[in-house]
């Protein structure tokens, strides 16, 4: 054999080796997922241990995070970007965990208006990866944003070793233990390279219905489990075609009942809601008249 067909052989034998070739894993069909949207987030401050224990409590399937990075380098569980901080301006990236300390996410919160603000989330702080991930270990489920991959170089690594080291991935549970999601179709990629059996999924936020033709959900099945798109935009139709793609559909963030019915009515697979409590109830009431 000549060497050129040696060589053109060998490589179409490692490329079927590599990880990146291997197709994403299907999300089982059941059970509907209830993925508590940064917690229980209507009866707790966000992205906080109470809002957490909360939706744990009231049996979500998955507990939402979103990722952030500090400049000491530390993934720390947040939605923004930035703080506002003595009156300033700053951002996650530029801030070290140290500064970060002083912020208390529980303010906005704790409102008067809000029936459920409490003095007992005053003294809350922003909780990292390393916190959350310590305090539930297996006894949730983590439903992951990586939420500015852009601003985070090598964040897609960083949060692979951490989860390993939790030993929360390659596991065999009837749920993934861990899904990760992104708008950015970039920073999922690399994650299916890095871990080829983690779920992923990939976000999409529409002013209008949904549009997104076959065409390109084949080519999200390249990489990803399923799709996370803003309620509204989500149609009867586009849950069809999200299913004859083989992927996943889960809309955010669903906190009206009536609005929980017409899309479980579709047929999506799971919601982002505030409310687990709600969206549970609604469910075990659906399989009662079954
Ligand atoms: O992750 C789905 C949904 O949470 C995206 O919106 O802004 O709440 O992170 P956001
Ligand atoms: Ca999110």
């Amino acid at each position: 054999m000549k060497v050129k067909q040696i060589a053109f052989l060998l490589i179409l034998f490692l490329s079927s080796c590599s990880p990146a070739s291997k197709q994403p894993v299907s999300l089982p069909s059941e059970p509907f997922l209830v993925i508590a949207h940064r917690g229980a987030s209507a009866y707790a401050p966000a992205h906080t241990f109470p809002s957490y224990e909360l939706a744990i409590d009231m049996g979500a399937h998955y507990i939402e995070l979103d990722l952030q990075r500090t400049k000491d380098g530390k993934l720390i569980v947040l939605h923004n970007d930035s703080i506002e901080l003595n009156g300033n301006e700053m951002e996650i990236e530029e801030i070290t965990s140290d500064t970060l300390g002083a912020f208390k996410p529980a303010e906005e919160f704790n409102q008067p208006s809000n029936q459920f603000a409490s003095q007992r989330f005053a003294s809350l702080r922003v909780p990292s990866l390393e916190q959350v991930l310590r305090e539930f270990g297996d006894q949730t489920n983590y439903y992951i944003e990586i939420k500015s991959p852009e601003r985070y170089p090598g964040i897609e690594q960083q949060l692979i070793d951490q989860l390993d080291g939790h030993h929360l991935l390659n596991r065999e549970d009837p749920l993934p233990k861990v899904i990760i999601q992104s708008f950015s179709s970039d920073s999922l990629k690399k994650v299916h390279e890095l871990s080829p059996s983690t779920p992923l999924i990939q976000l999409y936020s529409f002013k209008e219905k949904a549009d997104l033709p076959t065409s390109k959900l084949k080519r999200v099945t390249r990489y990803a489990s399923g799709i996370g798109v803003n309620s509204m935009a989500v149609t009867e139709h586009l849950v069809k075609t999200v299913h004859q793609s083989g992927l996943a559909i889960h809309p955010f963030t669903v906190n009206d009942p009536e609005h929980a019915a017409a899309l479980i009515s579709m047929g999506v697979d799971g919601v982002f809601t505030d409310k687990p409590d709600l969206i549970l109830h609604l469910l075990s009431q659906e399989y009662e008249q079954d």
